[in-house]
């Protein structure tokens, strides 16, 4: 067993959710090694990064991140000679062995694939010096048996599926996540309800591709399955994360309908409104084919919130096809929309087709989708004033401690003033109900009117 008595770590989390859900484990499990997490750089003597590959700007970041603290001398009556630099997650994966080369000061690299391993290269590294890589190149298993040290004690990651088999061009996931695994559905449920005996109110449910659950174990997608079972659990809200339009059912459309506990959201990237570029994208629907799936949606529960992501500049990509990709923006109707500007990657098939459209007209599109965007996304939000929503508290507002922030069950950040004689900070993980007094873009406004 490794021993890591007293050492204070700092974590660093790029990307998406599953590299919250693993920092987490990674939290959880150098803590039961007897370390300690603290807030700040300053006070860490380990620093580990878990990392993000999924657009260059993801990459140059954590380049110039680990390179800021290379200086930053170690905390007060350390015993170690340097700060422990550890770098995980996708870029971990991505390049192993030539990490090193490219960042000298860095003693450990590990994989998505061996998070478990951290504790024991971490160790070697205090020990002996020098750079500790292990990264392996794909595995069987899926070790969610690691303690995690949740963020916030309400609220859990649940995962259900690690790594992909869909290929989209442009995307470099298969390649550093590995093939789609799926954990069984007994595993899943006993988690959730151990989850929910623990006190925690809402379970997100896990998977880049969650939609296509249980193929590889039972031959065919039970995701359904999945929600009806974690929905047993009697969690207060139950979400997920992220779908693909092509594997999703009607079944799992008609539990927007059915199940209480699933909240009325729904993030469905399209990445496109042409079809053209969906084709290229390798992305196996039609932009018909989605709407269809959006006015399904919307007829089981219409109340639900789609929000979608969408990349802009994909090689090719001609006026014509971007301006499809506007009209279906338009059509939908988004709460949110994610919009990135198409980054190539190395190894992936986009990444040698020819992209000849100028950075400027890329940019003119990027600009023109988030104006649209924000303008939905305003619209949206009307729909709510004068309703009276269960808002799940976070705690005080980031600009003012007076204001509790939170989430409606649609997923839009809602503010309210502290009522008089309490406190944000000791509301958080309970639900008020908060009537809607005014709408904005990004979030709600309110008065709280009882719990
Ligand atoms: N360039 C730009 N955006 C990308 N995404 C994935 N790969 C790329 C890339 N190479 C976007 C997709 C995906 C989201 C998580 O990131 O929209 O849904
Ligand atoms: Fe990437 Fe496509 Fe898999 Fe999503 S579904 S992780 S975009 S390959």
């Amino acid at each position: 067993m490794p021993n890591l008595p007293q050492k204070t770590f700092c974590l660093y989390t790029y990307g998406c959710q599953m590299n919250e859900h693993d920092s987490e484990r990674i939290a959880g499990m150098l803590e039961s090694h007897g370390a300690i997490q603290v807030e700040t750089v300053e006070e860490a003597e380990i620093a580990v990064f878990v990392t993000c590959c999924i657009r260059e700007a993801a990459d140059v970041r954590l380049m110039g991140q680990v390179a800021s603290i290379k200086n930053i001398p170690l905390p007060e009556g350390s015993t170690l000679s340097k700060r422990m630099v550890c770098i995980g997650g996708c870029i971990g994966q991505r390049d192993g062995d030539a990490l090193p080369g490219k960042l000298a000061h860095v003693d450990v690299v590990f994989g998505t694939q061996n998070v478990e391993r951290l504790p024991y290269l971490l160790e070697a590294a205090m020990a002996e010096g020098g750079h500790h890589v292990e990264v392996l190149e794909k595995s069987d298993s899926f070790s969610t048996d690691l303690p995690s040290k949740r963020d916030r004690a309400w609220s859990a990651w649940l995962p259900i599926t690690v790594g992909c088999n869909n290929f989209c061009t442009y995307c470099i996931v298969p390649y550093v996540r590995g093939r789609e695994r799926s954990r069984t559905l007994e595993d899943i449920a006993a988690d959730a309800r151990a989850l929910v005996a623990d006190g925690v109110k809402e379970i997100t449910l896990l998977g880049q591709n969650v939609n296509s659950y249980g193929r590889d174990l039972y031959g065919e997608p039970r995701f359904a399955d999945v929600l009806r079972a974690v929905s047993e659990s009697g969690v207060e809200r139950l979400r997920f994360a992220t779908s693909h339009p092509k594997d999703l059912t009607d079944e799992v459309i008609g539990l927007y309908a059915e199940l209480d506990n699933l909240m009325p959201s729904l993030h469905l990237p399209v990445q496109s409104g042409s079809d053209r570029i969906l084709k290229a994208m390798n992305r196996r629907y039609t932009a018909e084919r989605y709407l269809a799936l959006v006015d399904a949606v919307r007829e089981a529960n219409p109340d639900v919130s789609l929000s979608t992501d969408i990349i802009v500049g994909f090689p090719g990509e001609t006026e014509e096809d971007f301006q499809a990709t506007y009209d279906l923006v338009k059509r939908v109707g988004y709460s949110q929309v994610f919009t990135f500007i198409y980054s190539p990657r190395e190894g992936t098939p986009a990444a040698s087709m020819t992209d000849d459209t100028p950075r400027e007209v890329i940019q003119r599109r990027f600009d023109s989708l988030v104006d649209l965007v924000q303008e939905n996304a305003l619209e949206q939000n009307r729909r709510f004033v004068g309703r009276t929503l269960p808002v799940l508290v976070e705690g005080a507002s980031k600009r003012d401690d007076r204001v509790l922030a939170g989430h409606s069950p649609h997923n839009v950040t809602v503010h309210a003033p502290v009522p008089e004689g309490l406190d944000a900070a000791s509301l958080a993980g309970t639900t008020v109900m908060v009537r809607i007094d005014q709408a904005r873009a990004w979030y709600l406004s309110g008065t709280v009117v009882g719990d």
